[in-house]
C-alpha cells in the first residue's frame, strides 16, 4: 500500500508526509485504518482508506448530535489506470461500509485545485463546506484547502443515491 500511495499518490496537489500517511495506513493492521483496494492480476492497483472519529468536528457545531464521523483520508489510483472508475467504486465501497456502520456524516479534503479529487468527491456525492489558506501542507496553486463533506440521508440511505445512474459501476 505505501509503494502505491508514495509512487502513484505524490502530484503538486495531493499532501502525503510519509510519517503520518505511513502511521495511518499501520492503522489497517490494528483496525484503527480501514479501506478497500483494487487489485488487477495479483497487483494493487488502487486504494480509499477511512477512519472514523471527531478529526473535523469543528464543521459539527450544527449537527450536535454527538456521533463520530467518518473522514476518507487517502485514494490513490495507479497511474496507469486513472479515469476507469477504479477511486469512484473504491469511493462508493467506503461509503456504504460506513453508512452501514451508522455513520451519519462522512468528510474528505483536497487541495482546491485537486481537478480529479473534486471530480471524484462530487461524483460520491459530496459538497464543499470550506476552503481556507493553508500554506503548510500545500505548496502549489492557491496554496488552499477545500473541505468536503457528504451526509447520509435520513435512514441512513445516502442522499446520493436519489441522482440518476449513469449505468458505470
Ligand atoms: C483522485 C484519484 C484517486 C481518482 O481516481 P480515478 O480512478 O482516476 O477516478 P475515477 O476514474 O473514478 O473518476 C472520477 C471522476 O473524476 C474525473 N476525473 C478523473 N481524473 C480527472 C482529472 N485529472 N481532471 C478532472 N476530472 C478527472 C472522472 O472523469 C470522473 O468523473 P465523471 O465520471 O463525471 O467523468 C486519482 O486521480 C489519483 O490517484 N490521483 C493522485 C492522488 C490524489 O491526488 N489523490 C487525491 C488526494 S485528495
Amino acid at each position: 500500500m505505501k509503494a502505491l500511495v508514495f509512487e502513484h499518490g505524490p502530484n503538486d496537489w495531493n499532501y502525503l508526509p510519509r510519517e503520518e500517511v505511513s502511521a495511518h495506513l499501520d492503522g489497517i493492521r490494528d483496525g484503527t485504518s480501514h479501506g478497500y483496494l483494487a487489485v488487477m492480476e495479483g497487483r494493487l492497483i488502487g486504494l480509499v482508506t477511512y477512519v472514523v472519529g471527531d478529526a473535523f468536528s469543528r464543521y459539527e457545531q450544527a449537527a450536535l448530535d454527538g456521533q463520530p464521523h467518518g473522514w476518507i483520508v487517502e485514494g490513490v489510483v495507479h497511474r496507469e489506470y486513472v479515469s476507469q472508475g477504479i477511486g469512484s467504486r473504491l469511493a462508493d465501497q467506503c461509503l456504504k461500509a460506513l453508512r452501514e456502520a451508522g455513520i451519519p456524516r462522512v468528510y474528505a479534503e483536497r487541495h482546491e485545485e485537486n481537478a480529479a479529487s473534486a471530480a471524484t468527491m462530487q461524483k460520491a456525492g459530496f459538497s464543499e463546506v470550506d476552503t481556507f489558506y493553508d500554506p503548510a501542507r500545500r505548496q502549489s496553486g492557491s496554496r488552499r484547502t477545500t473541505v468536503c463533506r457528504l451526509e447520509f440521508a435520513r435512514g441512513n440511505e445516502p442522499s446520493r443515491e436519489s441522482r440518476p445512474n449513469d449505468g458505470r459501476q
